[in-house]
């Protein structure tokens, strides 16, 4: 599936930073930006492909927990986030990952994903932040989308799937007000870009046999 603005948007097409038009906000910088691995990473995630079983689902669910475990460890240990509004503790999903795993009978101890991204600034941060906060939104259009062998497992082994539930709308709103706010000029959006263009890459590395 090609998530809507995707199919407009590859980096080819990104304004320089420097001639960036005021009115281009930090999310459609951002969207624009990882258009191309966006796909990538749904290629690589393939549980909406006809014959996706639970091994696939399951080996999904692993990779997005080595995953989730990563970045937020790296949200936790962040002293510029702990100041913002960015609530770590609230935005955990790694344990509606750990709870799935635990009723599909899988094992919860996965490996780590290696996120190595530079994340030292705020806007860097938030770079990841986007990338895992926009997950939320991709979620609810695969719960709807699944293939016949697992359509079994919605409502059983699909909290992940749920995102924050009929709160993921106006917690994504909350994520773009921060964002907004924190990357507001050329050189903040230039790095917010770069970091969420790396945490994709590394994901996608992951998720790869
Ligand atoms: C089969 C897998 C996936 C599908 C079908 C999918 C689909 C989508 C769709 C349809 C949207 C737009 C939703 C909306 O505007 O309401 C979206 C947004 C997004 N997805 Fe995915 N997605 C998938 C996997 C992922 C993964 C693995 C990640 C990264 C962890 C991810 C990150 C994002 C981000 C950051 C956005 C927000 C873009 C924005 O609107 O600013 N997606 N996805």
């Amino acid at each position: 599936m090609v998530r809507p603005s995707s199919a407009v948007s590859h980096r080819g097409n990104l304004p320089r930073v420097g001639r960036m038009a005021p009115r281009v906000t930090a999310r459609r910088w951002l969207r624009e930006g990882t258009g191309e691995l966006h796909r990538a990473a749904e290629e690589c995630v393939a549980i909406l492909d006809d014959r996706a079983g639970r091994a696939t689902y399951e080996s999904y669910l692993a990779g997005m927990l080595g995953f989730h475990l990563a970045a937020e460890a790296l949200f936790e240990a962040h002293a510029e986030l702990s100041q913002t509004p960015f609530d770590v503790d609230g935005r955990r999903r790694s344990r509606h990952l750990e709870a799935d795993l635990t009723a599909m009978g899988a094992a919860t101890d996965v490996p780590s994903c290696h996120l190595g991204v530079q994340s030292d600034t705020l806007a860097r941060a938030l770079g990841v932040a986007y990338i895992v906060e926009g997950s939320t939104l991709g979620g609810r259009h695969v719960l709807k989308r699944l293939p016949p062998n697992l359509v079994e497992l919605r409502g059983v082994a699909t909290r992940y799937l749920e995102g924050y539930g009929p709160a993921t709308g106006s917690r994504w709103r909350q994520f773009l007000v921060l964002l907004e706010g924190a990357v507001d000029h050329p050189a903040a959006r230039a790095s917010a870009l770069r970091a969420a263009q790396a945490t994709l890459a590394a994901l996608i590395r992951h998720l790869q046999p």
